[in-house]
């Protein structure tokens, strides 16, 4: 284990002691862009082809080479996972940051959309969890959709579960909520991207129009294995 590595476990498994962390399979280096489960054209008009073909193939592309040349170039970072260098971010040179986070907010963002019709439900599970923590469905909706509004320039809007509830939370630009400077930390539920290049093809500048639409393409099937996993499972 390299020095760097052994420098944060202690806080990594203090870490995960909070909250069991979904982690992406094949996260070791060299990262590469995963696939999509559904044609760039099924997510209209939510987010037309053209956009989702730019988002994934240029844009999700070039953080993965950034990061990949950034940690290629670093000994220290070799064979890091992202939920490791994520334990750590406090302490990354931005280029690795950025990059990381950029990776892995897309990534999470791809599966947890979903064809109109196809994405179900919350699970009962899950369902009883917003009522408790937000009141309602309609609620935590709402409050998703402000969140995302009120975020100043580009980032992201969350619903993360944090070891003891779920709870709505905004990050800059590619930050997120499994970074360890992060106000709230959690395991990730559900995500929408707001930077203006998810949404601007079809809403221009109307990011809250976006919001709104977006839960006609959300997946709830994979935000229900996703709440299991984070906090049903021990
Ligand atoms: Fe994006």
């Amino acid at each position: 284990m390299s020095t760097f590595v052994s420098s944060f476990v202690p806080s990594l498994v203090l870490a995960l002691a909070a909250f069991a962390v979904p982690v992406m399979s094949a996260s070791e280096a060299p990262f590469s862009l995963p696939k999509l489960t559904y044609e760039l054209n099924a997510l209209e008009p939510v987010v037309d082809a053209q956009t989702l073909a730019m988002h994934h193939g240029q844009l999700h592309k070039t953080y993965i080479d950034a990061l990949n040349n950034a940690i290629m170039n670093d000994p220290k970072m070799e064979g890091l996972t992202l939920s490791a260098l994520f334990r750590s971010a406090s302490k990354l040179p931005p280029v690795v940051r950025d990059n990381a986070g950029g990776h892995y907010n897309h990534s999470f963002f791809w599966t947890i959309m979903a064809p109109k019709g196809t994405g179900g439900e919350p699970s009962p599970a899950l369902a009883a969890r917003i009522v408790t923590d937000f009141g309602s469905l309609e609620q935590m909706e709402e409050k998703f959709e402000k969140a995302g509004v009120a975020r100043v320039g580009s980032g992201w809007v969350w619903v993360v579960w944090t070891g003891s509830k779920l709870a709505i939370t905004s990050t800059r630009n590619q930050d997120n909520p499994l970074m360890d400077d992060m106000e709230i930390q959690g395991a990730p539920i559900l995500a929408n991207d707001v930077w203006e290049h998810a949404y601007s093809g079809t809403f221009q500048n109307r990011r809250g129009e976006y919001l709104k639409s977006w839960w006609s393409v959300v997946n709830w099937k994979e935000a229900n294995s996703r709440f299991a996993e984070a906090a049903l499972t021990k």
